[in-house]
């Protein structure tokens, strides 16, 4: 079966209204002291994560129950059936949990085992990225598109580090210093699907990471690619949101950071 327009449009105001309305839970506790629990030596989970996870499920569950869901904090069942709902509730806690206002919440559809259409909202400044596949990419009504620089040291790159960052020995840290010599510079804000946005909009012209997860990336990756970026593992290698590393880009700047990354 393939689907009309109609249904995708329905489909994608539907991400768009689930991270709308999850957003607005986000902001509005913003300021709220935070119960925090830790999943790890230092990755946490606040209940405003659950909260805004808790809400954008229920709300899927009881329009479309029988697609599935592969959310972070691991509410909704996650089966083999051609939609599959793929969520990050707060991308961005550690900067949610300290009173730092770089985060969102990241909502994205696969149709048969390809992301379809993707929502990330950023409630702190009001910015919502859409993309669909084929469709283009939008900041709120702007149809967006990525930077055109070309030259690695007049780049604004961005990257992260996963929570594995102080124990395992692939950290991302020679990477970092590698790039911070190559590049113009290089951020860190701390929200990967921001990041990812942030270069659809050109604001960015690079990023790398190690170790993120499907939810992280999602939404992001047809919101980057519709905008003309390009997604690959750091290697060059076809990019899927199980993929161990990723390196984000606009097509002239690819190249020289996939050659200064591998060292090649
Ligand atoms: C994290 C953020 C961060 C990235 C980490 C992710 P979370 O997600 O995206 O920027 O560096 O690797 O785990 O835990 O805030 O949803
Ligand atoms: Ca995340
Ligand atoms: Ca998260």
């Amino acid at each position: 079966m393939s689907l009309s327009k109609k249904q995708i449009k329905e489909l994608s105001n539907f991400a768009c209204e689930l991270a709308l309305g999850a957003g607005d839970i986000l902001k509005k506790n913003f300021d709220k002291k935070h119960q925090v629990n830790f999943k790890g030596r230092i990755d946490l989970v606040t209940e405003t994560d659950l909260k805004s996870e808790r809400y954008i499920v229920s709300l899927i569950n009881k329009k479309y129950p029988d697609h599935s869901i592969l959310a972070e904090e691991g509410s909704g069942k996650n089966e083999s059936t051609e939609f599959r709902w793929i969520i990050d509730p707060l991308d961005g806690t550690v900067n949610y949990a300290h009173g730092f206002p770089i985060y969102c919440v990241s909502i994205a559809l696969e149709y048969k085992g390809k992301i379809l259409t993707g929502a990330v909202y950023d409630p702190e400044r009001d910015e919502l990225f859409r993309a669909t596949k084929g469709m283009g990419a939008y900041l709120n009504k702007k149809k967006i598109h990525v930077s055109e620089e070309s030259n690695l040291e007049r780049a604004l790159l961005a990257t992260g580090f996963s929570y594995t960052v102080g124990t395992d020995k692939k950290n991302n840290l020679g990477l970092f210093a590698r790039m911070v010599k190559k590049a113009q510079a290089v951020r860190r804000p701390g929200s990967a699907a921001i990041d990812l946005c942030w270069l659809a909009a050109g604001r960015i012209d690079g990023f790398w990471e190690l170790y993120l997860h499907p939810w992280d990336t999602a939404a992001a990756l047809v919101i980057v690619e519709e905008a003309g970026g390009k997604v690959t593992g750091i290697k060059g290698n076809k990019y899927s949101v199980f993929n161990d590393d990723i390196l984000a880009a606009n097509n002239r700047l690819h190249k020289a950071m996939k050659k200064a990354l591998t060292n090649k």
